[in-house]
């Protein structure tokens, strides 16, 4: 048994799930397979406790577009590691980045952080209640585990399906929150002005976009129909913000919320978001309490002023999302050629496909087979600067032999399910827990 399975094996007895985010069980990817862990990372390679090499094409969850272990945000960090993390002092660096974001987002006058995306997002609608009578939510989009939007799925458990995994409950969200908050989906202009009109909303947030494309249209319906209706407007861009526009992707098509949070690609790999918002309803949160100890922590902010350097230095945003049209185009060349039938779909940044037959156990296949060419891949990639052309070429050289073996054993006639050498990864957290 390799290490990073019989380390599985004993987290799952000791950390509820196993471990800590569910993008990174095991069970999505390839059941009773998956290493699981790394001992190291470094550019688009990962090394596993049994120090096997792999290149990732998965790409963790888009923390890290400049790739793994960035040698001048890395060096940028040490530096202040070693002048300390903590004091009794606040660390200048949460000031000078404010300075930044505000530059880069000029219709914003003030700023707040915090760790991880889903506390974003709920400072963001704490700010937002602050200023708003209203005090019902609309949403659309995954905006993380807190009460305030898993309430969605109070008596509807599938409330959040198409924002989230299939098969989340409401176990331990208090039933007083039934009703507070209410999905809309994308494109869905008709949906979104019946909640208004029947739903008593005072917030929305959204995603600009995600899997489906931009709709520039349906995004200054929504602005117009917030701003006719006292609506907070915010914009929740942890995930897309400056991975195809430095800065949020409403800058790009100009569309402008009240509020915007940005997370993951501002840190690469180091826990940094930020809340970003008009100034009169900012400031009305000061009148909450809105305060945390490692928030003041000098990692993140150091993370984020170097990354944003660094981005600028690259123009990251338009190399990633370059490779990413090439990448979709390849793929798409790759199933015709193949007669194999995907849907492909995504910022061009973050591209992914589906199987229109047979979606998850041909998923499983191509990451089992991935993985003995010692590529962790699935049906989507974040693209970092460092998936260079040389790299996507042999990737995908491995995708059309795997799309040529499906071709195959669909012309033999073989039980898709006969391809996979162990169980088929999850779609539903039911099955997770
Ligand atoms: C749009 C969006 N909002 C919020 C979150 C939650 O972020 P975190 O996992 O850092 O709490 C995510 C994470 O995937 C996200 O994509």
């Amino acid at each position: 048994m390799n290490k990073g399975k019989k380390l599985w094996e004993t987290s799952k007895k000791i950390i509820p799930n196993g471990n800590l985010l569910l993008s990174k069980h095991p069970d999505l990817y390839l059941p009773n397979k998956w290493p699981t862990y790394f001992s190291k990372a470094n550019k688009i390679f990962v090394w596993d406790l049994d120090n096997v090499k792999y290149t990732d094409f998965i790409f963790s969850v888009g923390t890290n577009t400049l790739g793994y272990c960035n040698k001048n945000i890395d060096n940028a960090v040490i530096a202040n590691i070693r002048n300390s993390n903590m004091a009794t002092f606040n660390c200048p660096e949460e000031s000078k980045l404010a300075k930044e974001m505000l530059k880069i987002h000029k219709w914003a006058g003030m700023v707040k952080y915090a760790r991880t995306g889903a506390e974003a997002n709920a400072i963001a609608i704490r700010i937002a209640r602050c200023s708003v009578n209203k005090k019902n939510i609309a949403i659309c989009g995954y905006h993380g585990w807190h009460d305030w939007y898993m309430a969605a799925n109070i008596g509807k458990n599938d409330n959040l399906s198409e924002h989230l995994l299939k098969g989340i409950g409401y176990k331990g969200i208090p039933n007083y929150l039934k009703d507070s908050v209410h999905p809309f989906n994308y494109n869905d202009l008709n949906s979104f002005k019946k909640l208004i009109k029947y739903r008593n909303i005072g917030i929305v947030i959204m995603e600009v976009a995600r899997s489906v494309s931009i709709n520039v249209k349906f995004l200054r319906e929504v602005r117009n129909l917030c701003n006719k209706n006292n609506i907070i407007l915010i914009f929740d861009e942890c995930t897309s913000g400056f991975r195809e526009y430095f800065g949020g992707l409403h800058l790009k098509y100009n569309v402008i919320p009240d509020l915007a949070m940005f997370g993951k690609a501002l840190g690469n790999g180091y826990a940094i978001n930020t809340i970003v918002g008009k100034k009169n309803i900012m400031i009305k949160s000061e009148q909450s309490f809105i305060s945390s100890t490692f928030w003041t922590e000098r990692v993140g902010y150091t993370a984020a002023l170097q990354t944003l350097t660094e981005m600028k230095k690259n123009k990251s945003w338009e190399k990633i999302s370059k490779m990413g049209r090439f990448i979709k185009k390849k793929w798409a060349e790759i199933a015709k050629k193949n007669s194999i039938k995907i849907k492909i779909q995504g910022l061009d940044a973050i591209p992914s496909f589906i199987f229109l037959e047979n979606h998850l156990i041909y998923k499983t296949f191509l990451t089992q087979e991935m993985l003995k060419k010692k590529y962790l891949a699935t049906n989507f990639i974040f693209i970092s600067t460092e998936h260079k052309k040389e790299f996507v070429l042999k990737y995908l050289k491995n995708i059309d032999y795997i799309f040529k073996k499906i071709s195959n054993s669909i012309k033999a006639n073989i039980n898709p399910k006969d391809l996979i050498d162990t169980e088929i990864s999850s779609s539903s957290f039911k099955r997770l827990n």
